[in-house]
């Protein structure tokens, strides 16, 4: 049963924080539910900001506690000391949150976007007006991984992120691996269970984790990557045919995001990639998500859980209250320490390329040649049986080479007569 948020126990020391929530949707009414009940008793809602508000009105809060609007002024002008932004986007969201924080508020957000385009300004702007501004939902939801990266983590240099960050691409991969569904019928299935939006490409083209890949970058290796310096590589090329052939290399594929920091040069990409099947990223599905950090003492550490969803993520928003309520934030917590001299997409890894061809003589001689020409060593050849030879897939599994190499020899390939489509290449995580 609800309580009512003026009766919730309080501690009697504890100064009771005004909030106010903007944006009232999936994330902001479980906020607002939390914050209802807290036992700590520190927060009072006292305003939720929506466009249209009355038919977001509920009767569990009531018109004599918490004022609704439309009108982001009265919130500037009200005695609110800590506003949640969870309306998402970034127009006028960016506006918000830099009017809040110049008003002498705290600000909270789940907004990766917002974050990972405009997060080193808006932190100035905190940092100058003395006021906090944390976000950790935007990353992995309801996984405390910014803090853990933060303060857990504190110890050590950590120089590699691994992680799988977006939930969506796990189903759809999933659905392809277990029930040998295409692409198209997998990515149709999420869309109507409500996993993946009408436009699925944020998740699905990698844009969604990449934002998430340059807040971990920022937080954990210290180091400020813009989100569209990050390539993204999508997942809509993966078939079942990849998912059988990753079996017999004892792996399957995820979506991974990874960013690997040397010498003030920064690898980063987000892209399908098979992963060991005894490794934690093969054993992350549906929603969940997971976050690798290595450090170079500490070594692995892993952070996993729920990756979205109302209450998870509206737990990482109501943590972030209690350590602003708190005084837990460090100064400059989130200054980067610097911006990455150099960023790349290139890491060296083995990797697997899939060819489908119309069978003839000589086709591995020709791919050969162009291996060579790139100075690419071949580990292993796989062909299944039971294929058309009009449109025969095929798998070639290279030694360690760089990525760079790897995609100016499928440019070479294309130009290949017997190719039925483009050849598909994803690296092979050790
Ligand atoms: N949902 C998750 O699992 C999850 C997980 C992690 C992070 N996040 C992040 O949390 C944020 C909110 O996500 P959500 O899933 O809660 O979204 P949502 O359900 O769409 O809620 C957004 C709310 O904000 C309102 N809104 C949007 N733009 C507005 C504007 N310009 N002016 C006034 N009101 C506006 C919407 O009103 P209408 O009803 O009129 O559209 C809606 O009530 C996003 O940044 C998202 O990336 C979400």
């Amino acid at each position: 049963m609800e309580t009512n948020q003026a009766t919730a126990a309080k501690p009697s020391s504890a100064p009771v924080s005004n909030v106010a929530i903007l944006g009232f949707g999936t994330v902001g009414s479980s906020v607002a539910r939390i914050l209802m009940n807290h036992p700590s008793g520190r927060f009072r809602l006292t305003h939720v900001y929506n466009r249209d508000y009355k038919r977001k009105k509920v009767d569990w809060i009531s018109d004599e506690q918490v004022s609704w609007t439309d009108d982001f002024k009265k919130i500037i002008d009200s005695d609110v000391d800590m506003v949640v932004e969870v309306m998402g986007g970034l127009n006028p969201t960016r506006d918000f949150v830099a009017q809040a924080l110049s008003a002498g508020k705290s600000v909270v957000t789940a907004n990766k976007q917002l974050i990972a385009h405009h997060g080193t300004e808006l932190m100035q702007l905190a940092a100058k007006h003395g006021k906090q501004l944390l976000f950790g939902a935007s990353v992995a939801g309801g996984i405390p991984v910014l803090s853990g990266l933060q303060e857990g983590l504190a110890g050590d240099r950590l120089y590699k992120i691994n992680g799988i960050l977006n939930g969506t691409c796990n189903y759809i991969l999933s659905q392809i691996e277990q029930v040998g569904m295409p692409f198209a019928t997998a990515l149709e299935h999420a869309q109507q269970l409500g996993f993946a939006e009408a436009n699925a490409s944020d998740d699905i083209d990698g844009f969604d984790a990449r934002a998430k890949l340059a807040i971990l970058s920022l937080m954990g290796l210290r180091t400020h990557v813009h989100p569209n310096q990050i390539p993204c590589h999508s997942i809509r090329k993966c078939e079942v045919v990849d998912f059988l052939y990753a079996r017999d290399l004892a792996c399957t594929i995820r979506q991974i995001s990874r960013a690997e920091v040397k010498d003030h040069k920064l690898s980063a990409s987000v892209q399908p990639a098979l992963v060991p099947l005894d490794s934690p990223l093969a054993r992350v599905s549906g929603s969940q998500n997971l976050v690798v950090a290595t450090g170079e003492w500490g070594g692995d550490t892993v952070f996993s859980g729920h990756g979205a969803g109302g209450n998870p993520t509206a737990v990482a928003v109501v943590s972030d209250l209690i350590a602003i309520a708190e005084g837990r934030v460090s100064e400059g917590h989130c200054q980067p320490i610097a911006d990455a001299a150099e960023v790349t997409g290139d890491f060296t890894a083995q990797h697997y390329l899939r060819f489908t061809v119309k069978d003839k003589p000589g086709i591995l001689f020709e791919l050969t040649r162009i291996f060579k020409e790139h100075d690419l060593n071949v580990d292993s050849v796989l062909q299944k049986p039971g294929y058309a030879k009009t449109a025969l897939p095929f798998a070639v599994i290279l030694e360690p080479c760089l990525a760079s190499q790897v995609e100016l020899a499928l440019k070479d390939f294309d130009s290949l007569d017997f190719l039925v489509q483009s050849a598909v290449s994803m690296p092979m995580l050790g």
